[in-house]
């Protein structure tokens, strides 16, 4: 049994993994608070892991039915993330690991989100591509084998996927985070009403999503406060089904550069109603991890670590956390 914690944003996660695989809790607490400042305030999640971390981590052993002693080891994100919160989890997975003797692994939160593809109802079987998109990330790689590895095929040139989606539903006035907000408004409305940029010209596996968003902000503006208001179904799904054909055409380039015939997506974005159904027409065998899967959570990096050795108790002593490097302003 380990049991994993993973702190890197706002939601504070422990889960209890078997060494099988099978995941047998898996507690998210979602951080309040956030909302009122319009994205993720670094020093506030820092708080409030604090606060909640070991609630949470007692919560995930009484579901899995476990007690301390039945664990063999612990695993924690060790990056990237906020600096802060990522304190936190390895701060209190080393103190637990020293306090039961048992070993620590240090799990990278990117290994985590390609992972859940394990988690998934049909989990790939043999090589396949896999979409990450978060709000940090936005990768398309290629996983070869059964371990954490992956390769990276194509990134982001400037936002990520999900922060696209949040900076989408904060112009249409819409609460934080905007990808589930834009998600339930888009049902209500026309994805053909407006023409919003794929960049389509970008080449290669690469993403960018500066376009969409400002043409997002250009047309808010064109129609005026009233007028966004009363389409704002018809902008949130135009919107989204331009980021999501963005998406579906690199995973389709990636497709024809890999000749893979198996593909895998995860991270927040992978939540997504209409990328959920859409690579479902895809003709291939795709892994898509339950919704609490995508979305940031601890099971994702239980069942990373299993492919992971034990830290030795000088590098455990040593444990550092990785924060996310950000190419300009700030995420959210
Ligand atoms: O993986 P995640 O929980 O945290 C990071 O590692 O960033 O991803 C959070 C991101 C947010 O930007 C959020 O708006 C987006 O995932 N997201 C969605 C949906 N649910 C969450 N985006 C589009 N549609 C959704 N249903
Ligand atoms: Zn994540």
């Amino acid at each position: 049994m380990i049991l994993a914690i993973e702190t890197s944003c706002d939601d504070t996660c422990a889960a209890v993994v078997s060494d099988r695989g099978s995941v047998m809790s898996n507690i998210i607490s979602s951080q309040l608070g956030h909302e009122d400042y319009g994205g993720v305030v670094p020093e506030l999640a820092a708080r409030q892991h604090m606060e909640l971390i070991a609630t949470v981590v007692d919560l995930a052993l009484a579901r899995a039915g476990v007690r301390p002693a039945e664990l063999e080891a612990i695993a924690v994100t060790s990056g990237p993330g906020l600096a802060g919160a990522l304190l936190v989890g390895v701060g209190y997975g080393k103190g637990l690991a020293e306090a039961l003797s048992i070993p620590l692994r240090a799990v990278d939160h990117i290994d985590g989100h390609v992972a859940a593809s394990m988690l998934a109802p049909e989990p790939p079987d043999g090589p396949f591509l896999a979409l990450i998109a978060s709000g940090g990330h936005t990768m398309l790689c290629r996983v070869d084998g059964a371990g954490p590895g992956w390769t990276q095929l194509g990134s982001t040139l400037d936002d990520a996927a999900g922060e696209a989606f949040d900076k989408g539903a904060r112009l249409l006035g819409l609460g934080y985070p905007g990808g589930p907000a834009i998600d339930r408004l888009a049902s209500d409305g026309d994805p053909g009403a407006f023409e919003f940029p794929t960049a389509s010209g970008v080449d290669g596996l690469d993403f960018s999503f500066s376009g969409v968003k400002t043409s997002l902000l250009y047309t808010v503006r064109e129609l005026g406060e009233e007028a966004s208001k009363s389409r704002s179904a018809d902008l949130a799904a135009s919107f989204q089904r331009a980021i999501v054909s963005q998406l579906l055409d690199r995973i389709e380039r990636g497709l024809e550069r890999t000749g893979f015939e198996r593909l895998a997506i995860g991270g927040g974005v992978a939540a997504n109603s209409l990328l959920r159904s859409e690579v479902g027409s895809l003709g291939i065998p795709v892994a898509v991890p339950a919704m609490e899967f995508c979305t940031d959570n601890a099971a994702m990096i239980g069942r990373a670590a299993l492919a992971l050795p034990d830290l030795s108790a000088d590098r455990m002593r040593q444990l550092d956390v990785t924060p996310t490097v950000h190419r300009g302003g700030q995420h959210n």
